[in-house]
């Protein structure tokens, strides 16, 4: 059975600024699809302002993408039940409202985080993103609403957190997603997994028999497709979110069969010199090994092989990244997919120097050529041996 047919858990991609736009979230529609994906959030009160021309391409999806939820942030009900309109408009699957933001800026103006100390203002956000969500416009029916917190602001304390989730199931959101951290310990400490199991303990004895009217989703330092069954299978979560894990990893989400559906193309070139299919140019067990050792946090040690593979595979996907980032985000500042340079550009040999070379590029011309002299100088070397 595929992963798509599985109720659960539930697979999500994480919203993450300036990371999740347009171009990756295709790029991961190709190499490994989620069940369900986030953009990175956007202002209500930039959506209901003059500047909305500048925000709307971060909302441009594909249908390669659906399911999508649209994520968004700030502090005015008002301003929620128009964005939610708007978001129905445009034909996403669902809203998400942000409540678990830490950025100093967000906090300013009353959002994010800061919400979880202020459960009138947010149940009000709620009912009204519902209510815009119910009008028509777009798709029929209603489009559902979800939440993405932390377990409380400047420390955990049970009491509180049940408060917190109380609070908003009031308000039946249809999913609420928690990251399993303050907003104090930021992404840095390690997250609580275990405050996962008392949410659902929580949220079923707030529901009774309709426990699904709510579905809950863990969040935090989940490493894998095995990771996140561990997690969701020890909590009882419905879903798990990931989002780091998902740097320079594009097929994080996808199965092995589709991952071994890569090798062909690189396997193919590779024929031509010498015996090589896709099976042994990478193993299954390769593919498990190196999942486990990034979850166990160890070294991976493989042959040479699988570091072709990979490399292979990263440079590739790398430079197609680039240009559907260059042809989506025309004018916008290439530093923004730079960030992706470090992920792709690892483990293997001349990763740092080529590392050095890329960031000093300016537009995926530069990158192409960066790779191709990248690419030379390695089969020259490797004729030499
Ligand atoms: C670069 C970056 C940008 C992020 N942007 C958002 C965002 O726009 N909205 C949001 O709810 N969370 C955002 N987050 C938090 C992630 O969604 C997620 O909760 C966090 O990274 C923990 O999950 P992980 O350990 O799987 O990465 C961001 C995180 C990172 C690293």
């Amino acid at each position: 059975m595929s992963r798509r047919n599985l109720d659960r858990p539930i697979l999500a991609l994480a919203p993450m600024a300036d990371v999740t736009d347009a171009a990756f979230r295709r790029i991961i529609a190709k190499y490994g699809k989620p069940d369900v994906m986030f953009t990175e959030f956007v202002s209500c009160d930039g959506l209901c302002s003059s500047g909305q021309k500048n925000i709307l391409p971060i909302l441009k999806f594909t249908k390669k993408e659906r399911p999508i939820v649209a994520q968004v942030f700030g502090a005015k009900p008002e301003n929620f039940y128009e964005s939610a309109k708007l978001i129905k408009k445009l034909g996403f699957d669902g809203i998400d409202i942000n409540m678990g933001c830490p950025d100093k800026k967000v906090i300013k103006q009353g959002a994010g985080a800061v919400l979880i100390n202020n459960p009138k203002l947010a149940q009000e956000i709620i009912r009204q993103t519902k209510k815009g969500a119910r009008l028509s416009g777009g798709q029929a029916g209603e489009m559902p609403v979800s939440i993405k917190t932390r377990i409380g602001y400047d420390k955990y304390d049970k009491k509180e957190f049940k408060k917190w989730l109380t609070v908003l199931l009031e308000c039946e959101p249809a999913a609420i997603t928690i990251h399993a951290r303050t907003k104090k310990e930021m992404s840095l400490a390690p997250p609580h997994w275990d405050i996962i199991a008392e949410a659902v303990k929580i949220r079923d004895e707030f529901f009774g028999d309709k426990k699904d009217k709510t579905l809950i989703l863990g969040n935090g330092d989940v490493q894998s497709v095995a990771d996140a069954e561990e997690k969701a299978r020890i909590s009882g979560a419905d879903g798990v979110m990931i989002g780091r894990a998902v740097f320079g990893n594009p097929w994080l989400f996808a199965s092995e069969k589709k991952i071994m559906s890569f090798a062909t193309p690189f396997a193919a070139r590779r024929r031509e010199k010498s015996k090589f299919s896709a099976e042994n140019y990478v193993s299954r067990a390769t593919l498990f090994s190196y999942e486990q050792s990034k979850l166990e946090n160890k070294k991976y040690s493989c042959g040479a092989n699988d570091i072709i593979f990979f490399r292979d595979l990263k440079l590739s996907v790398l430079l197609e990244h680039t240009k559907l980032f260059e042809k989506i985000n025309k004018g916008q500042n290439f530093d923004v997919m730079k960030k992706h340079f470090k992920s792709y550009v690892s483990g293997f040999p001349g990763a740092k120097e080529l590392r050095i070379k890329l960031m000093a590029c300016k537009n995926a011309k530069e990158v192409e050529l960066v790779l191709k002299n990248y690419h030379y100088l390695y089969v020259a070397i490797a004729s030499l041996r």
